[in-house]
């Protein structure tokens, strides 16, 4: 299983890629002060990670989820019943979410807390109605609102279009140096910054809603290929 580390401040955040079937990245952030840790759509594994985390001498305490699709939550119950870790999602994820456990609520703006370390919540509705986006020192948690080069399908219940177009305006304004986490590994490379991202990523790219939505459709129904690397405007325009 391929994994990386980043050591911050006041976290570090580790990543396994590749996880079950529908190859997941699996987010772990390990706050130094408080030894807690929180993962972020914990799917497929969940003894694995319950494991990895009190092998560091860390308490898992905290579930943060950024959507309701099955391969980014299928571990949770699991985890809250062998851990009690406390669960967060989107306010507007929550009719969707098959969850058995209690779901605590965030919205555009809030602060999460964990010991020391702060996150920054980002409602990206689009891929989903609720979807969320967790900003930390140094990195984006995107989950499957944004993809290296890529972008979530909008093919599922609670998914639109032009949602997405106006959560990819949001995420334009996260900071270039910021690192671009995603839920799954399907670019042409794995490490990746906001700027990159805005200068190569057709759905920051694209600068019109109109235009967003026909690449969406377009893609939806086979008429252009899922792009895995940096596309210019002209390019894009060309395709449709
Ligand atoms: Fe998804």
């Amino acid at each position: 299983m391929l994994e990386k580390k980043y050591t911050e401040k006041t976290f570090t955040l580790e990543i396994l890629y590749h996880v079950g079937v529908y190859e997941n990245s699996i987010h772990f952030i390990f706050d130094h002060t408080s030894k807690t840790c929180a993962i972020i759509d914990p799917a497929w594994e969940a003894d694995l990670f319950i494991q990895r985390v009190n092998d560091k001498g860390y308490q898992l305490t905290d579930i943060w989820l950024t959507h309701w699709h099955g391969d980014h939550i299928n571990a949770v119950d699991e985890i809250v019943e062998k851990t009690g870790a406390k669960i967060t999602a989107g306010i507007n994820e929550i009719p969707y979410l098959q969850i058995k456990n209690k779901m605590h609520t965030v919205n555009d703006g809030d602060t999460m807390r964990l010991g020391k370390t702060n996150a920054k919540v980002i409602n990206t509705p689009g891929h989903t109605a609720g979807g969320i986006c967790y900003l930390l020192d140094g990195h984006l948690i995107a989950g499957d609102t944004l993809f290296v080069y890529g972008a979530g399908h909008c093919s599922l219940p609670g998914a639109n279009s032009v949602a997405l177009y106006h959560s990819m305006q949001k995420l334009k304004q996260v900071d270039d140096d910021i690192m671009l986490h995603c839920g799954h590994d399907y670019g042409s490379k794995i490490e990746t910054t906001m700027n990159e991202q805005k200068h190569g990523n057709a759905w920051l790219v694209i600068d019109t809603q109109e235009v967003f939505v026909k690449f969406v459709d377009d893609m939806a129904q086979g008429l252009i290929a899922y792009p895995t690397d940096a596309l210019k405007l002209k390019e894009i325009q060309a395709m449709l």
